[in-house]
């Protein structure tokens, strides 16, 4: 072998640019002799790499595998299978992540949010980040109105306070909120909001406690427009989605909690689409008649945080 990596010939023309070894080096893993030797045969092809990939993508292998034996899966089945893979990459885009839509409506990334947080039963539960959170919401002080601009709506006020699992109150979390409009649009769906609207960072005081202003948010559906909608419409489900806030508290030293809490008088609390509707996650939205005879809500919601690492995702959209 040259000092490239490679060993030159007929046979291993283009390997050079490939960056993998020439064929001849590769292991063996057998020549398939029906449909009972693949998917053994494939396993074997995938035992080298880092243990964690193989983990997974040996256990990948054989599910799919037994999916495909299970159902007796037809070629025009796979083909429209692989197209629907294709049209959800197309479908995503700097507005819209279609590819967290689906692992939503399958209920994929709320049995992943459940499975891997609020280890401690006192702990808030996680729900599903959504395809809609934003990085870098504007910091706001406390007491903040996160609706700019004209966003009629009934007005709401927000309190809360974050402690550890032992009622030891955290200052300086920050509190990451973002929500529909109360028609049901995030602002980067909808050109008659201003940028950032119904989206905010507060951090909490001494006392670990917060409180915004904004205006009730509305239920909604998912985006339709694209193949989850398709996927949505031929199973004859629903799109839509209980009102709800969206909280990502995050401090160092600390797990990063992100989760939603829902209206408890909102429509829908037992049909999520997306699977995000905890009991614990409903929160009493207090609605009350000002003087003026109009409208006005509280919503007082505390949250209690893990130990842990404190990390980010990556954000769904830019
Ligand atoms: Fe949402």
């Amino acid at each position: 072998m040259n000092s490239t990596g490679t060993t030159g010939g007929k046979a291993n023309a283009g390997v050079e640019a490939t960056g993998f070894e020439a064929a001849s080096a590769a292991p063996e893993h057998g020549i398939i002799a029906g449909p009972d030797s693949v998917t053994p045969i494939v396993l074997r092809a995938m035992a080298g790499g880092e243990a964690r990939l193989n983990e997974l993508m040996t256990a990948l292998v054989r599910h799919l595998h037994a999916f495909v034996e299970e159902t007796g899966l037809t070629e025009d089945e796979y083909q429209r299978g692989l197209g629907f893979l294709a049209a959800i990459g197309h479908a995503t885009g700097p507005t819209k992540n279609e590819a967290v839509l689906l692992g939503d409506i399958l209920g994929v990334s709320t049995l992943v949010t459940l499975q891997n947080n609020a280890r401690e039963e006192s702990a808030t539960a996680s729900a599903v980040l959504g395809p809609f959170w934003r990085k870098n919401a504007p910091r706001m002080p406390l007491g903040g109105n996160i609706a700019r601009g004209d966003t009629p709506g009934v007005p709401l006020e927000v309190n809360g306070r974050v402690t550890d699992a032992a009622g030891k109150p955290l200052a300086g979390v920050d509190v990451d909120v973002w929500q529909a409009s109360p028609v049901g649009f995030y602002e980067n769906q909808d050109p008659r909001q201003p940028p950032m609207n119904l989206r905010g960072l507060f951090t909490t005081d001494a006392d670990g406690r917060f409180h915004f202003k904004t205006v009730r948010p509305a239920g909604y559906p998912v985006p339709t427009d694209g193949p989850c909608g398709d996927l949505l419409r031929a199973q004859n489900r629903h799109p839509y989605r209980p009102a709800h806030l969206h909280f990502m508290l995050s401090a160092p030293g600390y797990r990063t909690l992100v989760t939603q809490v829902f209206a408890d008088d909102a429509e829908g609390l037992n049909r999520d689409v997306v699977f995000a509707v905890l009991r614990s996650l409903v929160g009493r939205f207090e609605e009350t008649t000002n003087a003026n005879g109009e409208r006005e809500a509280r919503l007082n919601y505390d949250f209690v945080m893990e130990p842990g690492e404190q990390s980010f995702p990556i954000p769904p959209i830019p």
